[in-house]
């Protein structure tokens, strides 16, 4: 029907239905770019041209799911806003011709179906998804800084309401098939063996289109000045418009035009190509590339555990033996008594409450978190993961026994924060044995996990560690076993500043506010009393015998009153239900200008020292383990990526002036001198 087709395959059967299947040839995934979207356009125009063609449906040949999207990798060339918003107008013309098509159009999904995926779906006269947890929709182009381009801005409001439609597309969260269907995206959520039957029932039946609802009155011009004045309002509480534009400019284009055609299209393509070629977006698409490379470790390892042991079952081995046990294995959760181990199994159930919410898949995580106060899983454990009390001894002890004990091929881990693995390893006759896996608190929100490796870690436990922490989901990054690792090392500076100034008689308000003004997730005051100031001071304390650092008296005070922040209701701020009660700011109370300047450049020149002594491997590591560790703007593309782009030369000038107000801690480390290759 179409000659030399790369990606798509047809099929007309018995009934005329053509079976349109996308599986794009030079990758794993199917997204959308110019060449895939050209065969497309071929395609919709030989249907419109042979009229014995009954129906239309779209699936997809690709075991990893339906259409991810556009392909982003096609962003970075774009020079200016007019070219990227040609490049949109392109896809939004094949999506209309689709759309204008004669015949009955059903997507058939299963697996993931986003950003241009659904949107082209939305094109689709009907949506039928495979109901499995694999199946996941949604426009998470606000994620990228972007907003949806080929029409998910105007068909989605017009398909369930602009309220609905704005919530799924400000978030960018993904949906269950169930929800899709509740919401009245996708018209059926079915188990795949009804999917086909359903798929050739609605190309052959004639089905009612779906009747004029009342949530299409929110599309209406009054409706849309009252209700945008609302979205916004309530955005604004957690989304900072100068950092991320991309979901202000997506309700401001509604507010303005509605989804009136063709100028809702219009302007839907003029405002992408403008965010895509936006500082922000360039910055986001380099975080997106970032999170593939911290994916790719272990990808191609052939390494399969099943059996997960945990040592100790505090704040960290419960939350690590309760996220593995959600994620499939089988965990064996050790303590020095079964009391100890109870909470975390509570913890585990909770977890797993708001993770997978059905019943069964709860009761089968349940079954799969065994409590062991005996430490018979040693033997039998494919990893084993020590989250004991932070004491050498203990862990050396621990260690020496669990060379002996455990099976020869299991990873012997340790989720220390501190204790150089060197140290740790003296006592084992095959240090190469040892490895770190340090996860972060709390283990279910924080997605990067730092590898931490010592001088005779081996290569073959850093690839075996980087598989399975990708298969717990989380984001692996190898880091050298140097006092802090990486992210605490560069996170602590920041935070001794905070708590300088803090001493100095600045309010903590005004200190968190520069902090999250300049786009952190949390202020470094507040961080601090979240974390817990009896593990800040341990942690300091413990780099304190490396660095120098002095450890701020403040911080000792608290800690000796039994103020230990957000878990005592009493830190450096005071807590009413977990929330900090934050001073109000005094009408004489002034700002140091500096304020924000100290905070940051304290963090950039650890980074830049980091890099000098390669705690990581790269510059673009490093940016990804700021950002996914702690939570560095991601908007400004991690620390190096931002320091380059303020310019090395103006900065390393600002270092040495607050270096020569304030002290040697503001010093220049030696890296800004490398000055390219910082
Ligand atoms: P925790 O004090 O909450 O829990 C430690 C648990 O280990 C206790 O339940 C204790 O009974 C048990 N334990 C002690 N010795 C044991 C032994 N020989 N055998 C079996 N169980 C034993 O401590 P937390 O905070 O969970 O820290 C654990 C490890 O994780 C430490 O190495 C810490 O540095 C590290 N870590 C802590 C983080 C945090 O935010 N709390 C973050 C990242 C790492």
């Amino acid at each position: 029907m179409v000659p030399n087709l790369n990606h798509w395959s047809l099929e007309i059967n018995e009934d005329n239905i053509l079976w349109l299947t996308f599986n794009r040839k030079d990758s794993s995934v199917n997204s959308l770019n110019e060449s895939t979207l050209r065969e497309f356009d071929q395609i919709l125009d030989r249907i419109n041209e042979q009229s014995e063609i009954k129906a239309l449906i779209i699936s997809s040949g690709k075991k990893s799911g339906f259409i991810v999207g556009a392909d982003i990798s096609q962003f970075k060339s774009l020079s200016n806003a007019q070219e990227a918003t040609e490049l949109i107008r392109e896809g939004q013309k094949i999506f209309n011709k689709l759309e204008q098509l004669k015949i009955p159009t059903i997507a058939l999904i299963d697996g993931v179906c986003l950003g241009g995926g659904l949107e082209l779906t939305l094109a689709c006269n009907y949506r039928i998804a495979h109901d499995s947890p694999k199946t996941r929709l949604g426009l998470p182009e606000v994620k990228l800084g972007i907003q949806p381009g080929w029409g998910g801005t105007v068909r989605l409001p017009k398909l369930i309401g602009a309220k609905a439609a704005m919530e799924v597309i400000l978030s960018g969260r993904t949906l269950s098939a169930k929800s899709a269907k509740k919401m009245g995206i996708i018209h059926e959520a079915l188990p795949l063996r009804l999917l086909l039957k359903a798929a050739r029932h609605y190309a052959l039946a004639s089905i009612d289109k779906p009747k004029f609802e009342w949530q299409k009155y929110t599309n209406y011009g009054l409706s849309r000045k009252i209700l945008g004045n609302l979205i916004k309002q309530k955005l604004k509480q957690k989304v900072n418009p100068t950092h991320y534009p991309a979901p202000f400019k997506i309700i401001e284009n509604w507010v303005e035009n509605g989804i009136t055609l063709p100028k809702a299209m219009d302007v839907e393509a003029e405002s992408i190509g403008e965010l895509l070629v936006s500082e922000t977006s360039r910055n986001l698409v380099r975080v997106f590339f970032l999170q593939e490379q911290l994916k790719s470790l272990g990808k191609n390892i052939e390494y399969k555990p099943q059996h997960i042991h945990v040592i100790g079952a505090g704040v960290m081995g419960g939350d690590i033996a309760a996220w593995c046990a959600i994620k499939g294995f089988n965990v064996t959760l050790q303590d020095q008594g079964p009391h100890l181990i109870g909470n975390a199994v509570k913890r585990t159930y909770d977890l797993a409450m708001k993770q997978l919410k059905e019943k069964h898949l709860i009761q089968q995580v349940m079954d799969r978190l065994m409590p062991d106060p005996k430490g018979i899983g040693i033997s039998k454990a494919d990893i084993i993961i020590e989250a004991i009390t932070e004491k050498l001894q203990a862990k050396q002890e621990l260690f020496s026994m669990l060379e002996k004990s455990a099976k020869p091929q299991a990873i012997l881990a340790t989720n220390t924060s501190t204790i150089p693995l060197e140290e740790i390893g003296m006592v084992l006759d095959n240090p190469h044995r040892l490895i770190g896996i340090h996860f972060f608190n709390p283990v279910a929100k924080m997605p990067l996990v730092e590898i931490v490796r010592s001088q005779s870690t081996s290569q073959a436990e850093i690839d075996k560690a980087g598989a399975f922490v990708r298969r717990i989901d989380k984001l692996p990054l190898v880091v050298k076993s140097k006092p802090g690792f990486l992210v605490n090392r560069i996170l602590f500076p920041y935070m001794l500043e905070a708590m300088s100034l803090l001493e100095e008689g600045v309010s903590p308000t005004i200190i968190d506010k520069a902090a999250t003004e300049f786009g952190m997730p949390m202020g470094p005051i507040e961080l601090a009393d979240a974390v817990g100031l009896d593990i800040c001071l341990a942690a300091l304390e413990k780099l304190a015998t490396s660095k120098d650092i002095v450890v701020p008296e403040k911080l000792k005070t608290c800690v000796a009153k039994g103020e230990l922040g957000q878990k005592t209701g009493k830190g450096f701020y005071q807590y009413k239900k977990k929330r900090a009660l934050k001073p109000k700011l005094l009408p004489t109370e002034t700002i140091p200008n500096d304020i924000k300047d100290r905070l940051v450049i304290r963090l950039l020149n650890e980074a830049i020292a980091c890099l000098r002594e390669k705690i990581v491997s790269d510059a673009d590591l490093l940016d990804a383990g700021c950002i996914f560790g702690f939570g560095f703007p991601p908007f400004r593309g991690g620390p190096l990526h931002y320091a380059h782009s303020h310019g090395l030369q103006t900065l390393l000038e600002q270092l040495k002036t607050l270096e020569a107000r304030y002290g040697a801690r503001f010093a220049p480390d030696k890296g800004w001198e490398l000055g390219e290759q910082a």
